[in-house]
């Protein structure tokens, strides 16, 4: 019985709704107070059991490589000033059984071929697609539900979630059934559809488990919505030979690829930091809002 063990995370996008933020640094280092999201979504992956990190990188993208490698000038400057926490908090930064791997995705051609880059070493293996750009807070993580979920039903799962139907048109949308709390059977999957043609509500947040067929069929896809090769094509392609799951995670998500919900969850997750959460919050609250 094989476990997901992998995740890919597709990090190559140019991340244009964050310039000049990310004119010359990824959107994935953008730091939610002291954390980027990259890391919450590496966190998020090893609360899931998984132990070999998959980055689909382009180009600008080399402070992500740095940001999992070892850090000798940093190490050796904090051992010299003595701040053996920080340099506890460094060096232990993500525990030493994760393999960090690194794709280079040469054209953006879509999220679909970001994922299909990965084949190579993702082998004959269930996946994790993480887009780390949907931050989701959730107690168990919410990948730890999905693979949860994928160990009882052994097929792929999608994390989804309602949204209001003026939205659609930002997301792939399924039309399902529900077969279980949270969990519900997809018949059909759709890419930002207008919200007069969308199947229903349901909508597809940047969590994925994949079985590897999904390979076959991201190999045959013709460029869709936007010109690109769409990972939710892939999905409406290997509904015709297996099932595939829609599963309503417990949880909050942050869209930190929108200015307001990186905002959202900057407040938030300031609020509850060890060391300025209770001044900022006391700071809100001053502010009156
Ligand atoms: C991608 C997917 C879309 C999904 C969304 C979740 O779109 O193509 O199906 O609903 O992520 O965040 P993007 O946001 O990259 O345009």
């Amino acid at each position: 019985m094989k476990k997901v063990r992998k995740a890919v995370f597709p990090v190559a996008g140019m991340g244009t709704r964050f310039l000049p933020a990310t004119k010359a640094s990824p959107k994935e280092m953008l730091p939610i107070v002291d954390k980027p999201l990259i890391q919450f979504a590496v966190e998020e992956a090893v609360a899931a059991g998984i132990t070999d990190m998959v980055f689909v990188t382009g180009r600008s993208k080399r402070s992500i490589e740095d940001h999992f490698d070892k850090a000798y000038e940093l190490e050796s400057e904090l051992e010299a000033r003595g701040k053996t926490q920080m340099l506890d908090f460094v060096r232990n930064m993500i525990p030493k059984n994760i393999n960090c791997i690194y794709i280079r995705q040469a054209e953006a051609l879509g999220l679909g071929h970001a994922v299909l880059c990965a084949k190579p070493v993702i082998g004959d293996e269930p996946f994790a697609v993480i887009l780390a750009d949907d931050l989701l807070d959730g107690k168990p993580a919410v990948m730890k539900q999905m693979t949860d979920t994928y160990d009882y039903y052994r097929c792929s799962v999608l994390g989804v979630q309602d949204v209001p139907r003026a939205d659609t048109r930002s997301y792939g949308i399924v039309d399902a059934r529900a077969v279980a709390d949270r969990v519900e059977q997809i018949n059909a999957i759709v890419e930002k559809p207008k919200p007069e043609d969308a199947p229903s509500t349901l909508a597809v947040v940047g969590r994925y488990i994949l079985t590897p067929r999904i390979f076959h069929h991201l190999e045959n896809v013709k460029p869709g919505a936007g010109g690109e090769i769409q990972l939710t094509d892939g999905i409406a392609s290997l509904l015709s030979e297996e099932q595939v799951l829609a599963y309503r995670y417990d949880g909050t998500r942050y869209d930190c690829g929108s200015k307001l919900g990186y905002l959202q969850a900057t407040v938030v997750f300031g609020q509850r930091h060890p060391e300025v959460g209770a001044e900022f919050d006391a700071y809100l609250k001053s502010l009156g809002g």
